[in-house]
């Protein structure tokens, strides 16, 4: 690639993302508290606010135990999916997965589970939230024998429709 070219490619790759940022910014409220950025402070993110951080509090003051078994129910729930991910992908031999409601990513994302256990496993993420669009790029890492797409739509949004949403993808097939 000549010089001309990697600065073509730099500026597209800049205008992209300021693109997407100031899109994210425009519909981000933070003055609301919101599911995937409350989930992301107890599992101890830095992708949250302080309408989060009071939300997480809150709900969790009448818990036994308080935020940290809040946290602790949490981990517990990635710990689950994490491992229901492995029996699909292995011992059911499962290729193909949706998951709705993604959330903010965080190292045991779908893919990265179900490919660690079968390379080829192909998964389609699902949310309405412009936070976890900002973050998608880290759920669009596939094994070359895999793929990963991302979609912004509601868990409302007919299965059949969600091939004509707008997608991030690592496959140019049409898919799912
Ligand atoms: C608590 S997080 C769950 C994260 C992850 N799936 C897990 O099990 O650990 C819930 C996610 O669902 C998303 N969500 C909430 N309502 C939704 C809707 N109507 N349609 C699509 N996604 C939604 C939120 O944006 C959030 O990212």
């Amino acid at each position: 690639m000549n010089g001309a070219l990697v600065i073509a490619a730099a500026v597209g790759a800049f205008t992209g993302l300021f693109a997407l940022w100031s899109w994210v910014m425009n519909r981000l409220d933070t003055s609301v508290a919101h599911p995937a950025r409350v989930y992301d402070f107890l599992l101890g993110g830095a992708d949250n606010f302080a309408v989060d951080r009071e939300a997480a509090e809150r709900g969790s003051a009448s818990l036994p135990g308080g935020i940290e078994r809040a946290r602790a129910m949490v981990r517990s729930q990635r710990a689950f999916l994490a491992s229901a991910m492995r029996r699909l992908a292995g011992e059911l031999g499962v290729r193909q997965f949706l998951d709705i409601g993604t959330g903010i990513p965080n190292g045991d994302n779908v893919h990265v589970v179900a490919q660690q256990t079968a390379p080829a496993s192909r998964v389609v993420y699902v949310d309405n939230d412009p936070v976890v669009l900002a973050h998608a790029h880290t759920l669009l890492k596939s094994t070359p024998q895999g793929a990963t797409a991302y979609i912004t739509a509601t868990c409302a949004t007919p299965i059949p429709s969600f091939a004509r949403q707008p997608r991030h993808s690592t496959s140019p097939r049409r898919w799912p």
